[in-house]
């Protein structure tokens, strides 16, 4: 058995914070254990938490395009997120995506450090604030610290970039190219390191 396989099966044991209680599954990540960038998202969402995979649902289309866009192939790179289970408020049938609270990122930390250290890539993107906080042990300004290369004392580059589903909220504006090419080209800058 893998390294990554042993994970993810010990991660659907996961009781490190109540988040488990009421999602479907943990959600672990996809990509080869070879990778040379690892993505690291917020956490699973409605899509992701019913089918069990990172970004399959409508922020992981807009990630596929920017991903695209940058010339990336998502089979070339490690996908996961910095919380594994869905947090969210039930509205009546409709389940509303909850941000992780810093107790929840921490508490899941340890699965990102074991990916980390299987995976050894040579740069770690982090799609938003959350993802910025787990992989940076620090709040992250994301409009602030984009697209360059961060300080950071680790074995990997580290890359900041707004969160896919940020754009989604501009799908039907004008500025959503422009957004998307923003993000497009941080992807970009994290591939050529
Ligand atoms: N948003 C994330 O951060 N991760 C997913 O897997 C899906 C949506």
């Amino acid at each position: 058995m893998t390294k990554l396989t042993e994970l993810r099966e010990e991660l659907h044991a996961c009781r490190n914070c109540e988040l488990y209680r009421d999602a479907t599954q943990a959600v672990f990540s996809v990509g080869r254990a070879s990778a040379t960038v690892m993505l690291v998202g917020e956490q699973p969402g409605d899509r992701e938490d019913l089918e069990g995979e990172p970004f399959v649902g409508p922020a992981g289309h807009v990630l596929d395009e920017a991903l695209e866009q940058a010339g990336i192939a998502r089979s070339d790179v490690y996908l996961t997120n910095a919380v594994k289970h869905f947090r969210f408020e039930r509205r009546g049938k409709r389940r509303i995506h909850e941000k992780p609270a810093v107790s929840h990122i921490e508490a899941c930390h340890p699965w990102l450090e074991a990916e980390l250290a299987v995976v050894r890539p040579r740069v770690v993107v982090c799609l938003g604030a959350t993802a910025g906080r787990s992989v940076l042990g620090r709040p992250v300004k994301v409009t602030q610290e984009r697209g360059r290369p961060l300080d950071v004392d680790a074995p990997y580059e580290v890359v900041v970039t707004t969160h896919p589903s940020a754009l989604l909220r501009l799908r039907d504006r004008g500025d959503y190219a422009g957004e998307l090419r923003r993000l497009a080209d941080d992807l970009a800058v994290a591939a050529a390191l």
